[in-house]
């Protein structure tokens, strides 16, 4: 027994000097680490990232996957080409043309999720200490995976209208990043969109360099207020590479996005994600097209947004009603995050800590800054939480708020 407890032990020593430099040095997601107190059903949680399972179209996917078992059976079971079923890549393409984007299919690649997209990029792009322009506070999953690949980061404030202009001509004078990563509609995790001004600005400053834009945008569709706002793909088109995602408007659990890249690197990722995966699950790309060929997604997008808008404005309502009015936030026109900033005494993970005593979850904003640590904003997510429990749920973070500012 003593024999075995001390093998095991010594492997997990070799263990350890077996790990890639690439991997030893990245930490497990905090989120993860957040969700796993979350689960305790009588937590009231604004931490996930996750889309309303109510709004999951069951009975039309169920559909979907018996119509395609009846008629094509067999080769919905087979492998496929990497690039991903070339129906649903024109589906694609038909909607961006809607929206003004002239796509070729060939630029198109089925991902697994838009996540697989960020990692093949790393994969494709970076060398150990490359330079990645990265929106500060900015999605952690794009950090974790630009991560993996040794990427050196180099922040860039966002606010309400989008990146900080100065800050952005600064690093690039500074650094030779080959990458900027943004979320310009409805950002994780602030929830802000870049102003076309912004867009423009940005788009300008990179005009005359080498780094190439990701234009990340899986929220884009779920706008509740104001107008749509031009892509960097019209204002960037050499530069710009697009990532979409099925995740927020039909379900996440398929795995399903999409790049969007010029050829020459399109021939780099596909040669990653074969080397990856060889293709991305082929029996799901057949019951989501099959689910966009018979019904109708727009339809299907205008009933998140109404319901996501209430559900943002039922937050709203309750922080300016529970919340002191030291404590601030920003307002959302859409997607499934509101931003919260305390006032500087506060420490948001100090209120983690005292709020989920009272049974109440979100994420603190430390993990979404690439270089600061003890910060005092947070998310709260509204898209997965019934209205009743939001009111609920704001009133007992407003009380522990209360609690920390009398102090
Ligand atoms: C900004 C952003 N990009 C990418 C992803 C990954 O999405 P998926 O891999 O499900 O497409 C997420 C998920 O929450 C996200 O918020």
């Amino acid at each position: 027994m003593l024999f075995q407890f001390q093998s095991s032990l010594l492997w997990v020593i070799y263990m350890n000097e077996l790990f890639s430099n690439r991997i030893a040095g990245v930490p497990p997601s905090f989120i993860r680490e957040i969700l796993k107190v979350a689960v305790d059903p009588e937590i009231i949680s604004f931490a996930g990232g996750l889309p309303n399972r109510d709004l999951f179209p069951v009975a039309a996917l169920q559909k979907a996957t018996n119509d395609i078992f009846d008629e094509d059976g067999k080769d919905i079971l087979q492998y496929t080409g990497t690039e991903g079923y070339l129906p649903l890549r024109e589906m694609i393409v038909a909607d961006y043309k809607r929206k003004g984007l002239d796509i070729d299919v060939d630029e198109v690649l089925i991902t697994n999720g838009s996540q697989q997209g960020l990692d093949l990029l790393g994969k494709v792009l970076l060398n150990e200490e490359d330079e990645v322009l990265i929106e500060e506070p900015g999605y952690l999953g794009a950090i974790q995976a630009f991560e993996v690949y040794r990427a050196k980061f180099i922040s860039v404030p966002v606010g309400q209208e989008g990146m900080d202009i100065t800050s952005l001509k600064e690093a690039l004078i500074t650094s030779k990043a080959k990458l900027m990563y943004t979320v310009p509609n409805f950002q994780n995790p602030s929830g802000i969109s870049y102003s076309n001004e912004n867009r423009q600005a940005v788009a300008d400053c990179l005009r005359e360099t080498k780094t190439l834009l990701i234009e990340d945008n899986p929220y884009g569709d779920l706008r509740f207020s104001g107008e749509n706002k031009v892509s960097f793909k019209t204002l960037l088109p050499e530069q710009t590479i697009l990532l979409g995602s099925f995740s927020k408007i039909i379900v996440p659990s398929f795995r399903l996005g999409w790049i969007v890249a010029p050829w020459v690197l399109m021939e780099k990722l596909v040669i990653a994600k074969q080397a990856a995966d060889l293709h991305s699950n082929y029996f799901c790309q057949r019951v989501l097209h099959r689910f966009l060929k018979d019904n109708d997604l727009q339809a299907h997008i205008e009933k998140i947004i109404s319901v996501y808008g209430k559900q943002k404005l039922v937050m709203e309502a309750a922080i300016k009603r529970c919340f002191p009015k030291e404590v601030t936030y920003l307002n959302p026109e859409g997607g499934m995050f509101l931003w919260v900033t305390l006032p500087e005494s506060l420490s948001a993970t100090e209120l983690f800590d005292k709020a989920i005593e009272q049974k109440v979850a979100f994420v603190p904003g430390d993990p979404f800054y690439v270089s600061k640590r003890g910060l005092n904003t947070l998310r709260l997510n509204f898209s997965s939480v019934d209205p009743d429990v939001i009111n609920e749920g704001i009133e007992r973070l407003g009380k522990v708020l209360y609690e920390m500012l009398e102090k």
